[in-house]
């Protein structure tokens, strides 16, 4: 029956697990997957999330299925953590959020729902470079994607006359896609001016703005200075799609659970599209996973374990900067002759490092160091035990 099958490529992704696995060298780094690691090289529980998992546990909770979209508490809930809790969209009830699994559920979802109900022009325009996945969700939807400039090789930082400049020229009515912040795979945001400018073109090109948020916490630490763009877009009266991931900043990885909105004017509208989104959820997955969602809820609403979250995600970040630190140090100290300050200007898990194709290869063959062919690290993925190693490594292949 299935003759005709054709072996698929591995993930760009998650295959570079798969080989990092199969590898039995024991100097064997994993820089690939943007998962969060401790500084023993260990993934990573949050203290916060062990608490909320022995409160749910206690509770004694039984397994009915949960809402389609996700219980009301949930979807509540991260709704005042992307939005900010006094955000008018609250008040009004004019948003219509659902539990997704995970970023990438709600990335599938929501590409899924403009595919079937979007009136203006169907065509993604995706920052160049981008998240492996936002293409390929394009293309398994038979949604058209292009790209607008976005990351400047020269600069390694944002391209801001270049963003703008191909804003002008998208059709109008096209789908804008931008990472709320820590953007991946590259580390560079555009700073707070930056993406005031980047409103008023997309206001005046009549662009249709879907953040991705799935880094919420990671860039500065601060779950409210993360979320800047998605509410500066909002307060400026932007009617955008948001996809929440609490796989890296609550370390929730397998758990998948993430959230969708659509912001939709009124209460009115906001119901019709969840009549809507309700029905493609039924029947692609009928309804969310309970366990992951309610870890999240617990944290989000329980204002003790809020306050240890917020330090659990600042931990987290500060480790990856002084990782940040260190690696730049090691590489510059080894007497290596290229710039390396991006190492510490980029922020988030990620480091877009400018390593070439065959660069990246010797790091994985010779020194059996894993990243992505773009030259991508999840700096997540460095401890002070092998941060030489690959500084040393980084500099042999370098130079
Ligand atoms: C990554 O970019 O490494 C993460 O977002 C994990 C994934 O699913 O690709």
């Amino acid at each position: 029956w299935w003759d005709n099958v054709q072996m698929g490529p591995p993930d760009v992704i998650l295959g570079i697990t798969e080989a990092y696995k199969r590898d039995t060298d024991p100097k064997k780094v994993n820089l690939g997957v943007g998962a969060y690691r401790d500084d023993e090289g260990k993934p990573f529980v949050l203290p916060s999330v062990r608490k909320a998992e022995e409160i749910v546990f206690k509770k004694c909770l039984n397994h009915e299925y949960a809402p389609i979209g996700g219980e009301a508490a949930y979807t509540e809930a991260v709704a005042k953590l992307a939005f900010g809790a006094d955000s008018p969209v609250l008040k009004e009830k004019s948003n219509c959020t659902v539990q997704t699994l995970s970023g990438t559920g709600a990335l599938r979802l929501g590409f899924e729902f403009i595919t079937k109900h979007y009136a203006k022009n169907k065509e993604v325009w995706l920052p160049s470079p981008t998240w492996g996945n936002h293409p390929q969700i394009c293309n398994t939807l038979g949604l058209p994607h292009k790209k607008y400039r976005y990351y400047d090789p020269k600069t390694h930082g944002f391209d801001l006359q270049g963003a703008l400049e191909d804003i002008c020229n998208i059709p109008e009515g096209s789908i804008i896609l931008l990472h709320a912040c820590a953007h991946n795979p590259t580390g560079v945001d555009p700073r707070p001016n930056d993406w005031k400018q980047l409103s008023q073109a997309i206001k005046e090109k009549k662009l249709y703005p879907f953040f991705d948020m799935a880094y919420q916490g990671f860039a500065t630490g601060s779950v409210d200075n993360d979320a800047f763009a998605v509410r500066l877009f909002v307060k400026e009266g932007h009617q955008v799609t948001l996809a929440q991931s609490f796989a890296k900043n609550m370390g929730l990885y397998g758990e998948r659970a993430g959230a969708l909105t659509f912001l939709c004017g009124d209460a009115e509208s906001a119901a019709k599209v969840m009549s809507q989104v309700k029905i493609m959820i039924r029947t692609m997955y009928s309804n969310p996973p309970l366990f992951g969602a309610r870890i999240v809820q617990e944290i989000l609403n329980n204002p003790e374990i809020e306050k240890q979250w917020l330090v659990d995600v600042k931990h987290m970040a500060d480790r990856i900067i002084s990782m940040r630190k260190q690696l730049r140090a090691g590489i510059e100290g080894a007497g290596n002759k290229r710039s390396w300050q991006h190492v510490t200007d980029q922020i988030g898990m990620f480091c877009y490092t400018g390593l070439k194709p065959e660069e990246v290869e010797r790091l994985t063959k010779e020194f059996h160091i894993y990243l992505t062919k773009d030259g991508r690290i999840s700096v997540a993925g460095i401890s002070s035990k092998n941060v030489n190693y690959v500084a040393e490594s980084i500099h042999k292949v370098t130079s």
